[in-house]
């Protein structure tokens, strides 16, 4: 099968490398849409009508028959008109939040993601249902989108934004940071190195690939050492040049280095 991911930028291959792994033998398609990264600061017209092209190009060009916003901003916004338009399967992202409070039920829980996502609707609507007791801060972080995009992960800028930002609240009393965007699990190591050793990561890469082979009817394998071919593209174009390849892989190569990290 054909299968896209899809990111306004390079977070989604946070998400890409457990799909590749976990579905060795289908053939992957990587869209990042550099063209307008990111979507989080923009309006939520101007990022429906990238996804909608995104879509038409993935679906109509490329022939994609299942297709993972990997992009819990785009989900936010356009998943819903996503699915009305095409008859394939289309598998969106949000923060984990329900998987957050699940794992401890009296500490507070610290959910990032970009402007649009910490504002927008389905958040909200998440978070009525599973925070009973309250237990739920949001933390809009967009500069970390614009670090990842130009390779700045581990710098004295990028820690103290972080720690600028998190400087409100009082860390030792929550159990988890939701990393409610696909770009932040490439932070995890200064993250870590600021924030109490008891507070965990929770996102929702794993979940998001155990639902594509449910709705795609897949079966998923052990991860291991095979992994899938995949394509990939800057917008509307195909990565073809050696330079670019390389700089991907060496987003791919840092995204299973944070992996590692609890
Ligand atoms: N990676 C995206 C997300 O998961 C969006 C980042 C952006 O373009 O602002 O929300």
């Amino acid at each position: 099968m054909r299968i896209a991911l899809f990111d306004s930028g390079l977070g989604g291959l946070t998400v890409l490398g457990h799909a590749r792994r976990a579905l060795p033998d289908e053939e992957f398609l990587f869209f990042a849409d550099r063209d307008h990264v990111p979507y989080g600061t923009k309006t939520v017209d101007e990022v429906r009508s990238f996804v909608r092209d995104a879509f038409r190009f993935l679906v109509e060009e490329e022939r994609a028959e299942a297709i993972v916003i990997a992009c819990n901003t785009a989900t936010s916004v356009s998943a819903d008109e996503m699915r009305s338009l095409y008859d394939i399967p289309i598998v969106g992202m949000e923060p984990a939040v329900k998987k957050a409070l699940d794992a401890d039920r009296t500490r507070r829980v610290l959910v990032t993601g970009t402007p649009i996502t910490v504002r927008g609707e389905k958040l909200h609507r998440l978070i009525d249902t599973y925070d009973a007791n309250h237990l739920v801060d949001l933390l809009p972080l967009p500069r970390l989108v614009e670090f990842a995009e130009r390779q700045e992960f581990v710098s004295p800028r990028v820690e103290e934004y972080l720690r600028t930002e998190f400087r409100p609240f009082d860390l030792s009393q929550y159990s988890a940071i939701v990393l409610g965007c696909t770009h932040f699990n490439f932070f995890k190591d200064t993250m870590r190195s600021i924030m109490p050793q008891a507070m965990t990561f929770a996102d929702g890469n794993d979940g998001t690939v155990e639902e594509l082979a449910r709705r795609a009817g897949l079966k998923t394998v052990p991860e291991g050492a095979r992994t899938a071919r995949c394509t990939f593209f800057r917008s509307g174009r195909r990565v073809t040049g050696a330079e670019e390849l390389a700089r991907i892989e060496s987003f791919i190569s840092r995204a299973e280095r944070m992996e590692l990290i609890d």
